[in-house]
């Protein structure tokens, strides 16, 4: 097993987390974050659509909770990587295995948060394409990456930044527009 820094371990298995399972992620959350983050971080746990995990040899080792927000718009909760394991790419397995079934799903911007001070996590989603959203930014439907009238569903807080990207050209985010029902009013 190769597990030097920056190698990611030769086996590694993505897998869904579903009802009780996802509690085999909470050690991992404990590890991760202090405070109200590690209690938002579990209860989201809980409620979030979708839980990816990453096994190396059979061991939960990293976690990724997944939302639609709203049509089109996705949202990385958490990424949370024991601290055994970071540094192995199993973040940024995880985020582009997020990547790909927001694709799937046909969501056409993603989101993520942030501590202002989480330069591990800031890098992770920077590497991937993420930028810092600012506040004052053009909406999403208008080709910004600005989350206006989202940030209360995000649970952003105070001392955090928004991250985001387009999946795709940001033009196929706007409403689709019936010819139909458009010609009649
Ligand atoms: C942030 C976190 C998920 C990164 O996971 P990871 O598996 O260790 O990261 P990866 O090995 O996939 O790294 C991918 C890229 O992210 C960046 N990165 C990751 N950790 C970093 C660190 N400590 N310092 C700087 N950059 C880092 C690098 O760009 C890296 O690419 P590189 O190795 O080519 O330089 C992990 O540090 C973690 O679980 N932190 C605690 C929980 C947390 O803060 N989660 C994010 C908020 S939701």
């Amino acid at each position: 097993m190769s597990t030097e820094h920056g190698r990611s371990p030769d086996s590694v298995e993505l897998i869904d987390l579903e009802g009780a399972a996802r509690e085999r992620a909470v050690p991992i959350l404990i590890d991760s974050f202090v405070g109200i983050y590690r209690w938002h971080a579990k209860r989201t746990l809980r409620r979030v659509s979708t839980v990816r995990g990453a096994e190396v040899a059979g061991e939960l080792a990293a976690v990724a909770m997944l939302e639609r927000l709203v049509e089109g718009v996705g949202y990385v909760y958490y990424i949370a990587v024991a601290s055994a394991h970071r540094r192995e790419r199993l973040g940024q397995r995880l985020l582009d295995d997020a990547l790909a079934r927001f694709q799937r799903d046909r969501i056409r911007i993603v989101y993520a948060a942030a501590e202002e001070d989480n330069e591990p996590s800031i890098a992770l989603f920077r590497s991937r394409g993420f930028r810092i959203v600012e506040r004052d930014e053009r909406s999403y439907l208008e080709g910004g990456l600005g989350a206006k009238g989202l940030r209360t569903r995000m649970m952003l807080v105070s001392g955090e930044v928004l991250l985001g990207r387009f999946l795709t050209d940001p033009s196929s985010v706007a409403p689709r527009q019936d010819p139909d029902l458009s010609e009649n009013r």
